[in-house]
C-alpha cells in the first residue's frame, strides 16, 4: 500500500502505537494541555463539522474533536497507531490507507476541514508531499480548510533535520488550489515570525 516508505515508518518500524499513546497519556497526567490541536480546529468550524484527521495516528485529536461534537474520519497507514485508535473508540471511523492514495477510498468529498497534525507532512515518504497535499485539497468542500502543524528545525521534529520548508509547502498548496489564510507559531495561536521552528498553517479552498 505504501509504495515509498514514509519517514514515520522508517523511524519507528511501524511499532510505536502503544508507546506513542503512553507518551501522550503521561503528558496529560503531568498537566500538559494535549488538546491544543483540537481546540484550534474547533474554533475554525461550525458545530458538527465534517473533519478528516489525515495521519490520525492513535486518534488522539480526532477523538477529542468527536467529543466536541464533530464528525471525524481518521486515516493512517500505521496499523500499530490505528490499533490504539480503534480500541479507544471502536465506533469512530478509522481507515487504514496511504494519504497519497485517498482518491481510491471512495470517501465522500465535502470535508469542512482536513487536519495533518503532529508533523505528518514532514514525516511523509520523500517526494510524496505534493501528491498528499493535492489529495487533501480534493476532499475539501469549497471554502474548506487544510490545517497543518509542522516542525521546521530539528528541535521541533523527531528527525535529525527538517524535510520541508514553508515556501515549498505553500507552493504545493498553491498548486493544489489552496491559499494561505493564517499562520501561527503554536496551536494556541501565537503569531508566526519568520525563522520560527514550528508553524501551524491554515490554507483554504476557494469558495467559488
Ligand atoms: C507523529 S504521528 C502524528 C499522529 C497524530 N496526527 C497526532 O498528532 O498524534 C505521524 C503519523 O503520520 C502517519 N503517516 C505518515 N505518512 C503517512 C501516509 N502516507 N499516509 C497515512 N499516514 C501517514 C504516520 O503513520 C503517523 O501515524
Amino acid at each position: 500500500m505504501n509504495s515509498r516508505r514514509d519517514r514515520w515508518a522508517e523511524l519507528t518500524g511501524g511499532q510505536d502505537g502503544e508507546a506513542y499513546a503512553r507518551r501522550f497519556a503521561q503528558l496529560a497526567e503531568s498537566g500538559h494541555d494535549v488538546h491544543g490541536e483540537a481546540a484550534f480546529c474547533d474554533a475554525l468550524v461550525t458545530p458538527g463539522a465534517r473533519i478528516l484527521d489525515a495521519g490520525c495516528g492513535t486518534g488522539r485529536v480526532a477523538i477529542r474533536l468527536a467529543e466536541l461534537g464533530h464528525r471525524c474520519t481518521g486515516v493512517d497507514v500505521d496499523r500499530s497507531m490505528l490499533a490504539v485508535a480503534r480500541r479507544e473508540t471502536p465506533t469512530q471511523e478509522w481507515i487504514h490507507a496511504d494519504l497519497a492514495h485517498l482518491d481510491g477510498l471512495g470517501l465522500e468529498p465535502g470535508f469542512d476541514l482536513a487536519l495533518a497534525a503532529g508533523n505528518v507532512v514532514p514525516l511523509l515518504a520523500p517526494g510524496t508531499e505534493p501528491a498528499v497535499v493535492r489529495q487533501l485539497a480534493a476532499v475539501l468542500r469549497p471554502g474548506g480548510l487544510l490545517v497543518t502543524g509542522m516542525g521546521l528545525d530539528a528541535e521541533h521534529l523527531p528527525l535529525p533535520e527538517p524535510t520541508v520548508t514553508l515556501p515549498e509547502f505553500d507552493h504545493w498548496c498553491a498548486e493544489a488550489g489552496l491559499t494561505l489564510r493564517q499562520r501561527c507559531a503554536t496551536w494556541s495561536g501565537e503569531p508566526y515570525r519568520p525563522g520560527g521552528g514550528y508553524a501551524v498553517s491554515v490554507h483554504a479552498r476557494p469558495t467559488a
